[in-house]
């Protein structure tokens, strides 16, 4: 794949599974493509489906505060989903959708190329973790053991530091996660820091 107008424009046009008859838009992804940090949500939801654009709705205004809470911007940041189209009722993504839906997001961090990845919540955490293999997710532990802890793993023959979060909306279903939260996106802050210590052109 040459660049990502050229991804997005395939993707926008995808036919594979079920969920491409009921959903309005593909939700590609947002941000700036040359961003050193890539935040993996799961799936978009019903704003996202009606606006094409991910993190639009409630739980995407959680993310919003968040990263200007650690002083970050869709200027610095890109942002995706596993899923690039809306499940009916904002089911969980199946095996099958999720399948299907991954090399569009294997193609996306070719692309972007970020030395920090962000998973939101469960599904994206153990997608990649499990290096983007949905037949090894079964085998990586659950969000509440791996939030907050960073983990540098090699995909595409180069390493990167995965970050597990909470998914946001987690946060509107259980206020108690909020401190949670903030304290591991201080953490996000603290290893960008370290990136760019490490690395000159971070
Ligand atoms: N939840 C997600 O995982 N992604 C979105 O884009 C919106 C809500």
């Amino acid at each position: 794949m040459q660049n990502i107008q050229e991804l997005e424009s395939i993707c926008k046009t995808c036919m594979k599974c079920e969920l491409s008859k009921t959903r309005t838009n593909v939700v590609f992804g947002k941000g700036n493509i040359k961003a050193k940090i890539l935040f993996i949500g799961e799936a978009p939801g019903k704003n996202e489906d009606i606006q094409g654009i991910p993190f639009v709705g409630a739980a995407g205004k959680e993310l919003d505060k968040l990263l200007n809470k650690i002083g970050l911007s869709l200027d610095d940041a890109y942002i995706a989903n596993i899923l690039k189209c809306r499940p009916p009722e904002n089911r969980n993504p199946n095996n099958e959708e999720i399948k299907l839906c991954t090399p569009y997001l294997i193609e996306q961090i070719k692309l972007i190329n970020p030395e920090v990845i962000c998973t939101l919540g469960n599904y994206s955490t153990k997608l990649i973790l499990a290096k983007c293999n949905p037949d090894n997710m079964k085998s990586i532990e659950g969000i509440t053991k791996l939030h907050g802890k960073s983990k540098i793993i090699v995909l595409d023959e180069k390493e990167v530091k995965v970050i597990p979060i909470y998914h946001p909306a987690a946060m509107l279903y259980n206020p108690k996660l909020r401190e949670t939260m903030s304290i591991d996106f201080e953490k996000i802050k603290e290893e960008i820091n370290c990136e760019k210590k490490n690395k000159k052109n971070f």
